[in-house]
């Protein structure tokens, strides 16, 4: 199914501290996204335990189940993180795998798109392969390309401001959310 009109996505952020890059780069979204789309943060991951069959076994918190709804409300999800030792970090996983328990599985069909910042050259791609691997058991549709990986992060905000300064990066940005708000309409649900 397609959908036109306007589309909204749902931000999931990986860093929990509050002057993350990575929190800096979310924040910048909306301000580079195409007309008729709206982009807003979920919950921090940093609410939702961690990951116990036993809490589940007594019903899934209430902070799970709101991420969860407003992942199945949005058109499609952006997952913005740094990379931990070259993965996932744990408190994105961990919301990752609260999600991924639930009946009416979120990520099921759900367009998702992918960027790291890190203030190494390599700008936390090992993180996004990472997050695909674990995406195509949660059923997601993931947009290849373009991908979004912002090395030397540090150089490219002004933390200040709280903004993304770069133009080189905030063009790959802008043509990532061009190319995910047509495929997410091309793979509405
Ligand atoms: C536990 C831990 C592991 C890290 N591992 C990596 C890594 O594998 N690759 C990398 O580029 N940076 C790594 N870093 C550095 C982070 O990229 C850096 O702290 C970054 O600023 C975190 O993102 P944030 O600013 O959005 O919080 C690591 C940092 C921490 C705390």
């Amino acid at each position: 199914m397609t959908k036109d009109g306007p589309i909204s996505f749902a931000v999931m952020l990986g860093s929990l501290r509050k002057a993350s890059f990575n929190g800096i780069v979310a924040r910048s979204l909306q301000g580079l996204a195409p007309d008729g789309v709206t982009i807003r943060m979920l919950g921090s991951v940093g609410a939702l335990p961690i990951y116990d069959a036993d809490i589940q076994a007594d019903g899934f918190p209430a902070e799970v189940t709101a991420m969860a709804d407003a992942v199945r409300a949005a058109d499609g999800v952006i997952l913005v993180s740094p990379e931990y030792n070259y993965s996932i970090p744990g408190g994105l996983k961990n919301a990752i795998d609260w999600l991924s328990r639930l009946p009416n599985q979120p990520f099921a069909g759900k367009p998702v798109a992918l960027q790291t910042a890190s203030m190494s050259p390599l700008g936390g791609v090992r993180c996004q392969y990472h997050l695909r691997q674990a995406l195509v058991f949660l059923d997601a549709r993931i947009l290849n390309k373009p991908e979004v990986i912002i090395g030397a992060v540090h150089t490219k905000v002004d933390a200040a401001a709280d903004t993304l300064t770069d133009e080189t990066t905030r063009g790959f940005i802008k043509a990532q959310l061009e190319a995910f708000s047509a495929y997410a309409r091309r793979h509405h649900g």
